[in-house]
């Protein structure tokens, strides 16, 4: 209730601004990546994805969005011998993990194991270039051991150290199976990785940039953003596209899964953007592997579901609303081929995302301001505290207010 003309005047301004999920809101400045939804196209630090995924490898990407620049070779060089070297996780955190559930999902493993790694590295110097050259090395280093120790550990086995003579993807690779992952398949995943990498104000990278504004530690700003990821609207869309072509079944059953999920407005996975209203250009990529993976490795039985799919849901949606595939559509088919289990896919895109969340936390570092916006009060005042034993008990009404 708006009990004052104060209020209402005030609510009634702030109304104007307020867009839901901040729609379209800018929410800090960067120059870290760009993208224009209407034309498809997305850049980081001002060079476009489709050269660095041709070009470039995940670890220089990871050099150019974090620093700014691209690095010289003796400069990545050096970068990539130092994140080798530190591939490798204290017993202490594999012996928590194997305290983990199992039966968890390994986002939540991951979630966990990135903030443990801000005990094990407690001191905090956010004004010493050399700590957070530490702290970057170290995160984009151990994650993806951590996100294969959890997988061997709840599998009942013993983690696969890292192998110090494969490169970055391989080695994910390799201590998935213990062994030598096909050279077109650890460059394939590298590939995504440098697609996954960074994708300006998301969710994920927003919260990152919440967290650090408040001058926390690196490990609590990547634990958060992979909190945010694991979500089906966000990164978790990549394992629930699977699912829904496992669902759909055949590629006769497209047409009628659409339009039962257009009638009871379900969304369909991998599908739609908030910025994008046209194919997304990693999807694009994505799609262009995935026909290389099967060409060399045999065909996959759900990829014509989701050409058709892509089809259908174009000619129903897709045009009028600018609802095209998104960087999960194509991701999984690939994963799968690759012999990756369904659940780690949202951990290999948080592998990849480490790199853009960091940059996101050194940019915001360099000109910070503590996150606090405001709200618009929409609830009642001057209510009477109503003794235990005078309550009413509520009658569970369907829908939520929303608050
Ligand atoms: N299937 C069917 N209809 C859709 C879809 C979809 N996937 N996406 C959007 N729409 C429709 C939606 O029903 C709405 O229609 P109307 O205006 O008639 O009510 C309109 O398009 C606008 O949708 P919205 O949900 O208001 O758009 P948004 O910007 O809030 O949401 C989104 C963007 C990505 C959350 C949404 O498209 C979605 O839920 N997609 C499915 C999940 C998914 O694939 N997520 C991955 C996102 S990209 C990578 C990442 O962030 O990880």
């Amino acid at each position: 209730m708006i009990d004052s003309l104060q209020d209402w005047l005030f609510m009634v301004t702030k109304m104007d601004d307020f867009k839901d999920g901040l729609a379209g809101v800018p929410a800090a400045k960067s120059r870290v990546s760009y993208v224009d939804g209407e034309k498809g196209i997305l850049e980081y630090r001002g060079i476009s994805i489709q050269e660095l995924a041709q070009k470039s490898s995940f670890i220089e990407t990871a050099y150019l969005l974090i620093w700014g620049k691209l690095p010289t070779a003796e400069e990545l060089e050096e970068f990539q011998t130092e994140i080798r070297y530190h591939r490798r996780v204290k017993y202490h955190i594999r012996d928590m993990m194997k305290c983990f559930p199992g039966s968890g999902h390994p986002m939540d493993a991951l979630q966990t194991s990135a903030a443990a790694l801000g005990l094990f590295y407690a001191r905090r110097a956010l004004d010493d270039p050399q700590y957070i050259r530490a702290a970057v090395v170290r995160l984009l280093a151990k994650i993806p051991t951590m996100v294969a120790a959890f997988h061997m550990i709840r599998k009942g086995n013993d983690p696969i150290q890292p192998n110090d003579d494969l490169d970055y993807a391989a080695n994910f690779l390799y201590m998935l199976t213990e062994r030598k992952p096909d050279p077109l398949a650890a460059q394939i995943l590298d590939i995504c990785y440098t697609l996954h990498a960074e994708h300006t104000m998301n969710a994920s990278t927003f919260s990152a940039r919440v967290t650090a504004s408040t001058l926390t530690d690196p490990y609590a700003v990547v634990a958060s953003a992979v909190g945010t990821l694991a979500g089906p609207l966000h990164g978790g869309a990549n394992e629930e596209v699977l699912i829904m072509l496992e669902e759909i079944g055949s590629v006769e059953n497209v047409r009628p899964y659409v339009e039962k999920c257009l009638a009871t407005k379900q969304k369909i996975m991998g599908f739609g953007h908030r910025v994008y209203k046209v194919k997304d250009p990693r999807a694009t990529i994505l799609q262009n592997l995935a026909e290389q993976l099967f060409e060399k490795m045999g065909h996959d039985e759900y990829y014509a579901i989701a050409i058709e799919l892509e089809k259908v849901v174009e000619e129903y949606v897709g045009r009028e609303k600018g609802i095209y595939p998104n960087v999960d559509f194509y991701s999984g088919l690939l994963y799968r081929k690759l012999g990756i289990p369904t659940d780690l896919f949202t951990p290999i895109f948080a592998i990849a995302r480490v790199a853009g969340w960091l940059a996101h936390w050194k940019e915001q570092l360099a000109v910070n301001k503590i996150y606090r916006p405001t709200q618009i009060y929409v609830g009642e005042h001057n209510l009477s505290y109503i003794p235990i034993d005078e309550r009413v008990v509520a009658i569970p009404s369907e829908g939520m207010d929303g608050f």
